[in-house]
């Protein structure tokens, strides 16, 4: 039976599991080009791009992480050809679909950053009726970022904070008070952040969230970039010295 979450793997046993990233997010790259590369539609990419998520959120949750993040769709995203969109639009739906199914037997919490809304009306109920379903459930916890934007998202909330000030309410601008307006509100800033794909840039993802994280870059393509890569992308956080500003003790 197809789940969204794919039968447990066996661990590979190299990572030290008392030092995992509680939060992992992800850029999805290089689903166009793993396409191309063999004579491949786009979209075909985007499927294996989205399979190869299937595998990787249940391997997150399989070792212990409790927070998985992924770029699903951009705000920019809106710009490429009409076919293209719908191809992932029609992805995410069979996906969410799948995991709806199947929530009560995974337990999995589910979140959407974005301003979903505008997104076609069965995708946009289908996340709602999974965000309703995940909210009773505690544990791992996939964020899909659709039509999101971290500049929106930042612009959102600066608004809501001035809307809710000239309303009268005392409010004092902290750096919690504003993440608390944010998509993530609740959700721990990611400690690692991975983009496959070859780029170097952030492309306006989690640029709030993402002010310590840790950047791993590989030039693996998205839909190749399976548990062993991710192992290796844990690895290597797992070797960094993380000082947020301070020095080494
Ligand atoms: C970036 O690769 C990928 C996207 C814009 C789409 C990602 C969407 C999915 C993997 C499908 C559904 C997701 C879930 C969570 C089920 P690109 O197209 O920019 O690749 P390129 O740089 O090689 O052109």
């Amino acid at each position: 039976m197809i789940s969204i979450f794919r039968k447990k793997q066996k661990w590979a046993g190299k990572l030290d599991l008392t030092n995992l990233p509680r939060h992992i997010a992800i850029i999805m790259d290089g689903n166009g080009r793993w396409a191309t590369r063999r004579g491949l539609p786009r979209s075909a990419g985007h499927a294996a791009g989205a399979e190869n998520f299937r595998t990787i959120a249940t391997h997150c949750k399989d070792i212990g992480v409790e927070f998985l993040t992924v770029y699903a769709f951009s705000t920019e995203n809106w710009r490429r050809p009409e076919e293209e969109v719908s191809a992932i639009m029609g992805l995410l739906e069979k996906y969410l679909g799948e995991a709806l199914e199947k929530m009560e037997r995974d337990r999995i919490k589910m979140k959407f950053f974005g301003e979903i809304e505008a997104l076609p009306e069965r995708l946009y109920a289908l996340a709602r009726r999974t965000e309703e379903i995940g909210a009773r459930y505690e544990g791992f916890q996939v964020n899909i970022c659709i039509n999101y934007g971290g500049r929106d998202e930042i612009i959102r909330a600066t608004k809501s904070y001035a809307e809710d000030f000239a309303a009268g309410e005392a409010l004092e601008l902290s750096e919690e008070q504003f993440s608390s307006r944010l998509f993530s509100a609740g959700v721990p800033e990611p400690e690692l952040l991975i983009r496959p794909g070859g780029e170097k840039r952030l492309s306006n993802f989690l640029l709030w969230q993402a002010a310590y994280a840790e950047l791993y870059f590989s030039d693996v393509l998205w839909p190749d970039f399976g548990t062993e890569q991710l192992e290796r992308a844990i690895s290597w956080f797992q070797g960094r010295n993380r000082r947020f500003g301070g020095v080494t003790k």
